[in-house]
């Protein structure tokens, strides 16, 4: 049995839709119900519905085998997990933003306060290029922030770019891409590696133009190992 965490909110559709077309019809699992858990004996799977935040966790952890989650939260919490696939839907990118006319930085105090629900990554992006920052963590509505003179900028996850709009905010940076990845347990790979193998497989043949997921993968050894239990 292997089990699988989706995220609830905007993946769910399109990962439902991903393990329909691999052959995985779950009755009864849909992004309405107030079901957290579905169990299907008929693939001898579980899918668990969890917060996209909590989806590493659930992996990392063992209380699922797989997962599917954004990259954005994989770089936050850089979570010890195999990220064999990128999945390619759900793409957006993690931006800097202020509001229009405050871009430049000319009116900017000398520690700039971000508002973000992404404090590692902001943390480690303006350190990197030593500006000074001040982080204020929020859990949603980020865009509000510089609206209400909280912060000064925000970093968030810009998809379509209208909230950012509708907010007066304008891009200002770019601090990376994200997409939506099917992430595996250490543990789980070798004592799994048959089922979890076939899946792979299965999702690999329905993502359009799958190219293996950068960052953290898997060792060497293992790699090798996979890439010939695949093709076989
Ligand atoms: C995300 C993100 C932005 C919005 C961007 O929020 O934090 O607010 O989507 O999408 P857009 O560029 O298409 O407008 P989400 O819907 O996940 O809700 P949240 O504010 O609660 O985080």
């Amino acid at each position: 049995m292997l089990t699988i965490a989706l995220s609830i909110g905007k993946l769910i559709e399109s990962a439902l839709d991903l393990f329909r077309r691999a052959g995985y019809t779950i009755t009864g699992l849909s992004a309405e119900s107030r079901r957290l858990i579905f169990i299907s004996p008929e693939h001898d799977m579980t899918f668990l519905i969890v917060r996209p935040s909590d989806v590493p966790t659930y992996v990392e952890y063992g209380g699922a085998d797989a997962g599917i989650v954004g990259k954005d939260v994989l770089m936050e919490q850089e979570s010890d997990v195999y990220e064999p696939l990128d999945l390619g839907f759900g793409a957006c990118r993690i931006a800097v933003a202020a509001l229009k006319g405050e871009a430049a930085g000319g009116r900017l105090s000398p520690k700039v306060r971000i508002a973000t629900k992404y404090p590692r990554i902001t943390e480690r992006y303006f350190n990197a290029r030593g500006i000074p920052v001040e982080i204020i963590k929020l859990y949603g509505s980020i865009e509000l922030a510089p609206v209400v003179g909280l912060a000064d900028r925000i970093v968030d996850l810009v998809e379509t770019g209208s909230t950012l709009k509708a907010h007066d905010l304008v891009e200002v940076e770019v601090i990376a891409r994200s997409t939506a990845r099917f992430i595996v347990n250490r543990a789980s790979l070798r004592l799994k590696q048959e089922s979890l193998m076939t899946l792979i497989r299965r999702l690999r043949a329905v993502v359009p133009s799958e190219r293996p997921s950068s960052g953290n993968s898997r060792p060497k050894t293992l790699q090798t190992r996979k890439k010939k239990m695949v093709r076989s």
